[in-house]
């Protein structure tokens, strides 16, 4: 089984991700902490990327293609993936399509989390006084959103043609949203 978990910064993309690789014995494919590992480890390819994910911008289509086609390859987690944080617009999915149907495999269910930008700005601000991610700044956090939205759309429309689309409210508890999650993937036909 692959998931895809998208929503907007601080929807809990990574809170519910951690959940359900654990419940689930999946495996977590977070592009947001995979380019944040590159700037801590100071790769050329880091170096590259800092000012833009500081900035709030969404780094190159090719990039974040390949890293996760480093992962899609990998027989150690073929159909095992929770994609979190990726696609994030139409190329992305369009190109994620692609990777897995050279790979032989396909997306099960695509989790869509929707907060408003109110919840986002405290949940991020809260955050920020225990983690130190430089892109959790107000101002940042509204410039991340605003990518969000822009790109999204035909992301959405992309997994409603599909039917694997399913909208979860971000706003509730963290156990309210896990229980929510639990009980849509355990619907997918053969999930077993
Ligand atoms: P990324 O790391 O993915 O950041 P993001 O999308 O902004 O999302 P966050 O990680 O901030 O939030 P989250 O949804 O994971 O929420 P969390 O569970 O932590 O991306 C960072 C940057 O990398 C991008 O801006 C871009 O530059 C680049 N990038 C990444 N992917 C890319 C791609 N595909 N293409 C191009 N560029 C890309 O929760 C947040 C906080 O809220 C936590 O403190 C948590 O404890 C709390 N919380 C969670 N759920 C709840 C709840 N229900 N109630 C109360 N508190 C909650
Ligand atoms: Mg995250």
């Amino acid at each position: 089984m692959n998931i895809i978990i998208f929503g907007p910064p601080g929807a809990g993309k990574g809170t519910q991700s951690n959940f359900i690789v654990k419940k689930f014995h999946l495996h977590q494919l977070s592009t947001g902490e995979l380019l944040r590992k590159e700037i801590k480890d100071r790769t050329e390819l880091g170096k590259q990327i800092s000012s833009i994910i500081n900035s709030g911008n969404l780094v190159s289509n090719e990039i974040v293609s390949d890293l996760i086609e480093k992962y899609i390859s990998n027989k150690i987690y073929k159909s095992r993936l929770i994609f979190d944080g990726y696609p994030r617009n139409l190329n992305q999915a369009t190109n994620l399509d692609n990777l897995l149907n050279k790979y032989d495999q396909k997306i099960d269910i695509a989790l869509k989390l929707s907060v408003s930008l109110e919840t986002i700005k405290k949940r991020i601000l809260e955050r920020k006084s225990l983690e130190k991610r430089a892109d959790d700044s107000e101002e940042i956090v509204i410039k991340r959103y605003e990518m969000y939205e822009k790109n999204i759309n035909p992301v959405i429309d992309f997994y409603k043609q599909t039917n694997l689309l399913k909208v979860v409210n971000g706003e509730t508890t963290i156990s309210e949203i896990s229980n929510e999650i639990s009980g849509l993937i355990e619907s997918i036909k053969g999930w077993l």
